[in-house]
């Protein structure tokens, strides 16, 4: 089953309050976005594999340590993923990084699928998936398949917000991807809106009504 980590950091709850105001306009809103991205991330890495090295500093040798094995790979989900990008890769900017290009169809809310370009080797790497919104989970649960079909293994789902909806579609689709968020929120609305949510994450990323 998968694990749902809801971060409570004071940072990451702070930030996303200004991202849940409806008076935050596009500027400030992409950039608490990426912070906040950047302070999940930070939470998220923390079981990189490590491999011991020697370094040379001004006074002597120094055991130290450096990431290991292939570099981690993040893989945004289109449109509104790539506000996510940046924050991290300010932490880890050897990442490589996919995309998965989906949108939901505004009358079923299925998820459509118009591109996927993907790093190299995606199976001996560290995937982290990422979306500011898990609505009703198509969108997640199908960009999560979709690069499964081309053979990752090793998968992390990195939401902003969720719905209880959202999380259970990707438990019983992806049972052993863990789920990371900055919040779980209450329900869905008959749109497919998360209630209370922060709107339409794309439009507020870029400016688009
Ligand atoms: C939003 C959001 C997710 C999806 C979540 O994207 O960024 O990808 O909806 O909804 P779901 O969990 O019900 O699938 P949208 O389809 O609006 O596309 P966009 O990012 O291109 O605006
Ligand atoms: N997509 C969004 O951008 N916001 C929601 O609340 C649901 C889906």
């Amino acid at each position: 089953m998968s694990r749902v980590y809801v971060f409570d950091h004071p940072l990451i709850q702070h930030k996303l309050t200004y991202i849940r105001d409806k008076k935050t306009g596009t500027k400030e809103f992409r950039e608490l976005v990426d912070e906040v991205a950047g302070l999940m991330a930070f939470e998220i890495t923390r079981d990189l594999p490590l491999q011991e090295v020697e370094v040379e500093t001004p006074v002597g040798m120094a055991k130290s340590k450096l990431l290991a094995g292939k570099k981690l790979g993040l893989v945004p989900i289109l449109r509104a993923g790539l506000g996510m990008v940046d924050g991290i890769l300010n932490l880890i900017p050897a990442a490589k990084v996919g995309h998965v290009g989906l949108y939901r169809d505004p009358e079923t809310l299925e998820p459509v699928e118009y591109y996927v370009k993907l790093p190299k080797d995606i199976e001996e790497r560290e995937l982290i998936v990422i979306d500011p919104m898990l609505a009703t989970g198509g969108s997640a649960v199908e960009a999560i398949n979709s690069i499964k079909k081309r053979g990752a293994k090793n998968i992390k789902l990195m939401c902003l917000v969720a719905a209880p909806e959202g999380v259970a579609a990707v438990e019983k689709a992806h049972p052993e991807v863990d789920i990371f968020l900055a919040a779980m929120d209450e329900k869905l609305n008959e749109k497919g809106y998360i209630v209370p949510g922060l709107g339409d994450a794309g439009d507020r990323l870029f400016g688009t009504k």
